[in-house]
């Protein structure tokens, strides 16, 4: 079959998955944490192609420094190992590890090097602060000391629950664009539910191209955002009433989400050609949290990269609103009225007005989305 879908990044789609793989000569286990057990099915399904591995210290300290992989290829987020300074006082180069999590074997990793990482460098240039209130931030300075690397397979999947019949990998992806027959595809990011800006982007972006790939986050988030499970029901809602069932899929990301504003756009620009994807919204402020990142740095650090070396084409969003005046969703770009026609609510505060039994307006989300989240949350007693 014809395909008009890029390449995966770095020209071959990384695929090590052996289930059958005799585990018995691997002596030694390591107990590895949900982020890096997700890193570790991002890996082998090829959703961090060209990664077969754990990067080692050279590679590492490339994307680093300068974005991209010794070899040139853009990378911008280093996906490690971290392990404690005992359990690397251990290692042997070239030994097999079974990689553990919740006593079950989900992979093994050879063993190639191991390396004492900067973490406050790679803090500064992969976040742009070292403030351990940041999420990600705080996140590398439990995780460290020292880092693991080497090949990896992935010799079971984690469960995906009720992710199981939307998790596509990108080998399934890539058939079923194919043969919906799509020559471009729009990725779309999230770690949210989808109110009317998300939809609206989403659906100005699909008006020039063949298909909307909606890619909800589901790894590891920050313990204030809306679990993955509640967003999920709140995606199917919206798209079953409200999405055009033959131009628009449905699939989780598996990935941990790294907030790191601008640098975590790029990765996930990488991840979702890989998906198949040939064009990735970025929105304002895209991965970003508190103040860190300026509101459009996501968008501005694309033009570091040719569109060539990136193979996927980012399409750019201003911020977006309901607005009274315009009585329809606009932008800064498309929208003469004031502050005071627009509705603009931040995540913080939909969540107090949803804990506090108030409805936020239709002009800002569908209800149908709304009742999902209030049921969802009661439910989880956040309420
Ligand atoms: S993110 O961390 O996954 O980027 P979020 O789920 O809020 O957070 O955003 C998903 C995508 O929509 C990102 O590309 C983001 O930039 C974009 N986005 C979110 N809200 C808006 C908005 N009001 N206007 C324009 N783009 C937005």
């Amino acid at each position: 079959m014809m395909s008009y879908l890029p390449e995966p990044h770095g020209g071959k789609l990384i695929q090590v998955y052996e289930p059958t793989k005799d585990l018995t000569p691997v002596q030694k286990e390591l107990q590895i944490d949900s982020i890096s057990l997700s890193d570790l099915e991002g890996i082998g399904v090829g959703l961090f192609s060209p990664l077969t591995g754990f990067l080692g210290k050279d590679d590492y300290e490339s994307v680093v420094r300068t974005m991209r992989l010794k070899d040139g290829t853009v990378w911008s987020i280093p996906i490690t190992l971290p392990v404690s300074s005992a359990y690397a006082a251990t290692l042997t180069q070239g030994e097999q590890i079974e990689l553990v999590h919740n006593r079950q074997t989900y992979g093994v990793i050879t063993v190639s090097e191991w390396f004492t990482p900067d973490l406050k460098k790679e803090a500064l240039e992969v976040y742009k602060t070292d403030d351990p209130a940041h999420p990600g931030v705080k996140r590398l300075y439990e995780r460290g000391p020292v880092y693991l690397a080497g090949e990896v397979v992935l010799v079971k999947h984690p469960e995906k629950g009720v992710f199981e019949d939307v998790w596509l990998k990108p080998n399934e992806t890539r058939a079923l664009f194919n043969e919906k027959g799509w020559k471009t595809v729009v990725g779309f990011q999230t770690r949210n539910p989808i109110h009317r800006a998300h939809e609206y982007i989403q659906k100005a972006a699909l008006e020039t191209v063949d298909g909307l790939f909606v890619n909800p986050l589901v790894g590891e988030t920050k313990s204030d955002d809306i679990s993955a499970d509640i967003r999920l029901k709140s995606y199917r809602v919206l798209l079953d009433n409200y999405y055009p069932k033959e131009r628009v899929q449905l699939g989780v990301y598996p990935a941990a989400m790294r907030y790191a504003g601008p640098r975590e756009a790029i990765f996930h620009a990488i991840a979702r050609k890989n998906f198949g994807c040939t064009h990735f919204i970025v929105g304002r402020d895209h991965a970003g949290v508190g103040d860190y990142y300026g509101t459009y740095d996501a968008q501005h650090i694309f033009s570091e990269f040719t569109e060539e070396e990136l193979g996927i084409k980012p399409l750019f969003f201003e911020h977006s609103f309901y607005c009274n005046k315009c009585e329809g969703m606009a932008s800064d770009k498309t929208c003469p009225h004031g502050k005071e026609d627009r509705v603009i609510l931040s995540g913080t505060k939909v969540r107090q007005m949803l804990r506090a039994g108030e409805l936020p307006p239709s002009t800002f989300s569908r209800k149908e989305v709304v009742s999902v989240l209030i049921e969802g949350m009661r439910q989880e007693s956040i309420l």
